[in-house]
């Protein structure tokens, strides 16, 4: 396969690039010489040159931001965790990832010249809550509000297929951070005894490291891969082995019981049942495509992240 030539004539840009994987991708992005743009819903972070403030919920999206844009990565979304799923905050999750790619498809139709790739960023979210089967990328859709929101999210991505030569989709595990998300919050209270596994702990989390996760967007964009990738490491692992790894690394003993159901409903409303998910998804497809994950084992990434 043709490779994209290295050069800092390539310009990408990356909606949703301030957050925890954004910020990642655009260091090691940059790191290649390659030209990034940003697109950023907070104004204080904008100067119109390397990052355009953009209102996608009034469809307000600067035409300046995408000019000589060869690619474009979407990684939109407002925290799925982040707060508490009432109705209002339902629409918000679901604004923020669909209206946010309609409004980069139509700015781009209107462009003139054709995008070379569109990568977009969505989630295992969408596969039902079983680990029986090896969920591969053509598994059945799952029931509920976060596989019907990642369905949504995923079909308003294949519209790019009219106006990108290639199109291609990280349908992401849990990523692997030390600076947020998952792995922050299960770790910040066992750095101060107080950390104890979700519901029975035998919850299968299929999850990715940073590192990797971005090195798979690098790997599809200069190898010219077009399609649905799943994106995550090749051994998902129990949330009770995870939690004592992530103790272990941090010298901590885990000193409580784990958190009955009963208590997750109550502290964490609807939201419970993402904590109890339990997905065994397959990473063949990216592999077959010659990609080599960095970390295959939780153990591994779990001490690059918290003993550095
Ligand atoms: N982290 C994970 O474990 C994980 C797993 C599966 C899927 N994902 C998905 O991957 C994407 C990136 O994840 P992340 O962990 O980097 O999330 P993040 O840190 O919360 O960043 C998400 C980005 O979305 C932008 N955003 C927030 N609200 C928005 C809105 N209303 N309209 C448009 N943009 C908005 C923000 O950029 P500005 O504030 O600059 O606009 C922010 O930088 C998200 O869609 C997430 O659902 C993440």
């Amino acid at each position: 396969m043709l490779k994209y030539v290295y050069n800092n004539m390539l310009k990408i840009l990356v909606a949703g690039g301030t957050g925890l994987i954004g910020s990642n991708l655009i260091t090691k992005l940059k790191q290649k010489n390659y030209k990034v743009v940003l697109l950023s819903t907070q104004k204080n972070k904008a100067d119109n040159q390397s990052i355009f403030y953009w209102q996608p919920a009034k469809n307000e999206l600067p035409e300046a931001a995408l000019e000589g844009v060869d690619i474009c990565i979407n990684l939109c979304g407002a925290g799925i965790f982040d707060k508490p799923f009432s109705a209002k905050r339902k629409k918000e999750l679901i604004d923020s990832r669909i209206i946010s790619t309609n409004v980069l498809f139509e700015g781009f139709k209107k462009r003139k010249t054709p995008l070379m790739h569109y990568i977009g960023g969505t989630a295992t979210g969408l596969y039902p809550n079983i680990c029986s089967d090896k969920l591969t990328e053509d598994y059945t859709k799952g029931e509920g509000f976060i596989s019907n929101l990642v369905g949504d999210w995923e079909k308003a991505t294949h519209q790019f297929n009219d106006i990108a030569t290639l199109v291609s989709i990280m349908r992401t595990g849990i990523v692997l951070s030390e600076k947020g998300g998952f792995l922050k919050q299960l770790a910040t209270p066992i750095r101060f005894y107080v950390g104890a596994v979700p519901g029975n702990g035998q919850q299968i989390i299929s999850w990715i490291h940073i590192d990797d996760w971005s090195r798979m967007l690098i790997h599809l964009l200069e190898n010219k891969i077009a399609g649905t990738f799943n994106a995550v490491a090749s051994h998902p692992a129990k949330l009770q082995v995870l939690t004592k790894e992530i103790a272990h690394c941090l010298h901590r003993p885990l000193l409580l019981p784990n958190i009955p159901i009963f208590a997750l409903k109550l502290i964490f409303g609807e939201r419970y049942q993402l904590l109890l998910t339990s997905q065994n998804v397959s990473n063949d497809k990216i592999k077959n495509t010659g990609f080599k994950f960095d970390f295959e084992l939780s153990k591994m990434a779990l001490q690059n992240l918290l003993e550095k």
